[in-house]
């Protein structure tokens, strides 16, 4: 939800917001904006759209401090002026989150003789700032926020100070220190290459930027220190490594990312097993495809460990006075671990006593920080709006902990089926003909996945992932459910897609095949099981992928929707990076 970044005692101020933008541009696409302060002046350049519109406007312009901001729209439609920057009184701000209780405070402005420009809940702050300033920025930002209800990540600057100065609630901030230089963003991989160090603000925290060094003060003001740790966002490569898309990139990363968990894994497991010492309840808990991925993992559990596991989004969870105790174990998994309702659950169940487990791919996340104890989802950088790799690493992650919580050895039998998965993918990836099905789905009004048991639960994926990309309705659906009302829907426009994996369920869903058919209905089927395509290949087009264990088939199928997907958003030129009215990061409620 909107990516922000400031900058201080560079050369060239503009190269350096524009290049941060780029990389917090999957945080929100709708418009993007800076503003430079340069001889006590602030030029302000904003554009909607992409960040790259602001290109042209950014020629010429000379400055060593700026911030600047794109944005995922939620008060006000995307346009020029609901664009960020917002200023007031020689003061311009950038923002990243919801202010719950802004209208009442524009009223309370307009009464004053306010004149807004944008319908945005984030103008209100400019005026705010303005209205407090005594020439001191940082006082008056801190007078302002006590005035807030809501999330933000708030950078402001000024015409007479030469300083950025920052306050923070629930939206994340990261500063970086470089030599002489300074910088605050909203993410890690937006300072690679800029500053070698970093530091994670707390909610409550105000920070100042100069060019001599940055100082952090905590919610009353008062100077405190936090953590400076390495940037390893520099060594991480953000390049499209010569694919037309960051999604394909990330897809043919997914081996890649199976591994790098398997392996990050290992240091982790004494101590998820004692954190999940005396374990009588076990939720988990996600949103999206974080959520389908808990799907699988409470599979899992149940089935390794006989455990019973509640598995909810995070957004019905964390309203739901759910029942957790001390004996209760929450894993919560997030790619971003910046979720809101993922963190709000996170934070509810450690109020409740409970234990809180992240399976997250971000290791400075408030999801992180949160946490008893972190497994970490090894994927890398994804920069690509919907997920891919990270799917794959969530799913590593809580095999491997369901493998724990069982009490099983890390060396056994599961574990060494997990091994064999990567290879398969990369095959898979290299083999994988989907042009055709993509063609099929592209034409028609409708795309129904379905799945019986864990087949079920990537068929949930799969249709996100359709929807998402393509903008092609359809849903996830229990092949066993089909005849209780959704066959109504079949017709020659619509396409099913079976998910087949299990040979001892392969002839119940081969029967929703025949009733699809014999509707008239579109059919493909994606299987492991040789004799699925033996029996089917004659009627209907067959995918039949390489045969594994079954409760790693997901890691195998998912390569398989995935793919679909995006190959089905190039057939209908859609940018499968950037799905309209989307972003990566989903930091409000
Ligand atoms: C879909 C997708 C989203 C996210 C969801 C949760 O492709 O990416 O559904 O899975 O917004 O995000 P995280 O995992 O960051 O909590």
């Amino acid at each position: 939800m909107c990516g922000i970044i400031g900058c201080i005692g560079v050369k060239n101020a503009p190269e350096v917001i524009y290049e941060g933008l780029k990389r917090l541009e999957y945080r929100g696409y709708d418009s993007a904006g800076c503003a430079f302060l340069s001889h006590g002046k602030i030029t302000v350049v904003k554009r909607e759209g992409r960040v790259e519109k602001l290109l042209p406007l950014l020629k010429g312009l000379k400055a060593d401090m700026g911030i600047g901001h794109t944005r995922w729209a939620t008060h006000g439609l995307p346009s020029d002026e609901n664009a960020h920057p917002h200023s007031a009184g020689g003061i311009s701000i950038v923002h990243n989150g919801i202010i719950e209780n802004y209208l009442p405070l524009k009223e309370d402005l307009i009464l004053k003789g306010v004149k807004f420009l944008s319908d945005t809940d984030s103008e209100v702050v400019a005026h705010l700032i303005a209205q407090n300033y005594d020439g001191d920025l940082l006082k008056a930002l801190f007078k302002t926020v006590k005035l807030l209800k809501g999330s933000y990540a708030l950078m402001a600057i000024c015409e007479d100070e030469e300083r950025i100065v920052v306050a923070k609630n629930k939206s994340p901030v990261i500063l970086g220190l470089g030599d002489g230089q300074y910088f605050c963003a909203s993410d890690e991989p937006a300072l690679a290459g800029l500053a070698d160090k970093i530091s994670v603000l707390e909610d409550g925290d105000f920070a100042e930027l100069t060019a001599h060094g940055v100082k952090i003060f905590d919610e009353s003001l008062q100077p405190v220190s936090r953590e400076v740790s390495p940037n390893l966002a520099v060594c991480q490569s953000l390049g499209l490594d010569g694919c037309p898309h960051y999604m394909l990139k990330e897809l043919r990363e997914v081996p890649m990312s199976i591994e790098a968990t398997h392996k990050a894994f290992n240091s982790i497991e004494a101590k998820l097993s004692k954190a999940l010492k005396d374990v009588t309840r076990i939720i988990i808990t996600g949103c999206g495809t974080a959520y389908h991925a808990s799907l699988i993992g409470k599979r899992y559990f149940e089935c390794f460990a006989r455990i019973p596991v509640e598995c909810e989004t995070a957004g019905e969870l964390r309203y739901k006075n759910p029942v957790m105790d001390a004996n209760t174990a929450v894993f919560a998994v997030s790619q971003s671990g910046e979720t809101a309702d993922t963190v709000e659950v996170a934070r509810l169940a450690l109020s409740m006593g409970a234990r809180v487990i992240a399976v997250t791919n971000s290791r400075l996340s408030q999801l992180t920080r949160l946490a008893t104890v972190v497994v970490p989802v090894a994927s890398g950088p994804e920069i690509c709006v919907c997920a891919t790799k990270s799917y794959t690493g969530q799913i590593t992650a809580l095999y491997l902990s369901a493998i724990v919580l069982a009490g099983e050895s890390l060396d056994g039998d599961r574990a060494k089926e997990l091994l064999k998965i990567p290879p398969v993918c990369r095959s898979t990836l290299e083999s994988l003909d989907m042009r055709s099905l993509a063609h099929v789905c592209a034409s028609s009004t409708g795309v129904y996945f379905m799945g019986r048991d864990i087949d079920y639960a990537v068929a949930l994926e799969g249709s996100l992932k359709l929807k998402e990309i393509t903008y092609i309705p359809g849903e996830g659906y229990p092949s066993a459910e089909l005849k209780h009302g959704t066959l109504a829907l079949i017709d020659v426009n619509v396409a099913s897609i079976f998910i087949i994996t299990d040979p001892a369920l392969a002839g119940k869903s081969e029967n929703a095949v025949e009733q699809v058919l014999s509707r008239g209905g579109k059919v493909a089927v994606i299987t492991t099981v040789k004799e699925v395509k033996e029996r089917l290949s004659n009627k209907l087009q067959v995918i039949l992928l390489p045969e594994c264990d079954k409760y790693l088939s997901p890691l195998v199928t998912a390569v398989a929707i995935q793919t679909l997907a995006y190959k089905t958003a190039v057939v209908l030129k859609r940018d499968p990076d950037k799905p309209r009215n989307l972003a990566k990061s989903v930091t409000v409620e």
